[in-house]
């Protein structure tokens, strides 16, 4: 189901909102969350909105979708930053209760099995929210990931790591490797977000929306999936058939 919203700003709430429900409805809830650009407005809604509605977070768990190898929790492009930074610290979640991939794990391959068990040992996930490469990666699953994949080390794609030079002061400090949910894991959450915003998703969405499911468009494995809402601005679905766009009229309507 695409949600089509005029602005970022749209995007953002609609999904911030989206997550609060979920919390309010499951205060017990487990959350897989993702990080990028995408999702620092979406954080910066929901820290508004839970200062609006001060809410019980003791329970709730979460679990993030991947983290380069190699950064320390310190390094300010780490994930596990970018999470404390625009979100955990800002709600002050118990540490205990959220979850990065550990990238500086001495066993990596015993990280990546315990990574997915607590997922499953948690009760699964009940809500991932996902951006998008402009290759159609979702998490750090670069094209041709296994859909069967659970945690896992990925060497990541020159394509991943120029789209993510932007967020580093040089190109080569972009790490060549990243731990990553696997596409199984993702696939097992009882609902999923995609989120999307810009002109520079615009191609990609389109590929996905006519995409069969393949293993070489890693996000189409969500068609795999029976409750998946895909969030757009209008500068990421300006390439979608015009039948999707009749959904904007509704969906402004709502928003307004
Ligand atoms: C991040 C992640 C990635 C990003 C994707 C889009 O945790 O899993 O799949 O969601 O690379 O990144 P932005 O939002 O920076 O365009």
């Amino acid at each position: 189901m695409y949600k089509i919203f005029e602005t970022v700003d749209d995007v953002s709430r609609y999904t911030a909102q989206r997550l609060l429900d979920k919390i309010l409805a499951k205060p017990a809830a487990v959350l897989g969350l993702a990080t990028g650009g995408t999702m620092e407005p979406v954080y910066a809604q929901l820290v508004q909105m839970l200062q609006q509605q001060p809410t019980d977070l003791s329970r709730l768990t979460t679990f993030n979708l991947d983290e380069y190898i190699g950064l320390t929790e310190s390094h300010v492009q780490s994930y596990r930053y970018y999470m404390d930074e625009h979100l955990f610290d800002k709600l002050n979640l118990p540490r205990e209760r959220v979850h990065l991939p550990d990238g500086m794990a001495e066993d990596i391959d015993g990280a990546c099995l315990a990574y997915s068990a607590a997922i499953q040992a948690a009760g699964g996930l009940d809500l991932q929210l996902l951006g998008i490469g402009s290759n159609g990666h979702i998490g750090f699953n670069e094209p041709y990931t296994r859909f069967s994949s659970r945690t896992h080390v990925i060497a990541l794609s020159e394509q991943t790591r120029r789209d993510n030079g932007r967020f580093f002061s040089d190109q080569d400090e972009v790490p060549i490797h990243a731990l990553t949910l696997g596409i199984q894991d993702i696939l097992e959450a009882k609902e999923i977000m995609l989120v999307a915003t810009g002109p520079n998703k615009a191609e990609v969405m389109a590929e996905l929306h006519h995409s069969g499911v393949d293993e070489a468009l890693p996000a189409s494995a969500l068609k795999q999936h029976d409750n998946v809402t895909i969030v757009l601005d209008r500068e990421a679905a300006a390439l979608l058939p015009s039948a999707e766009w009749r959904a904007v009229q509704t969906v402004q309507l709502l928003a307004g």
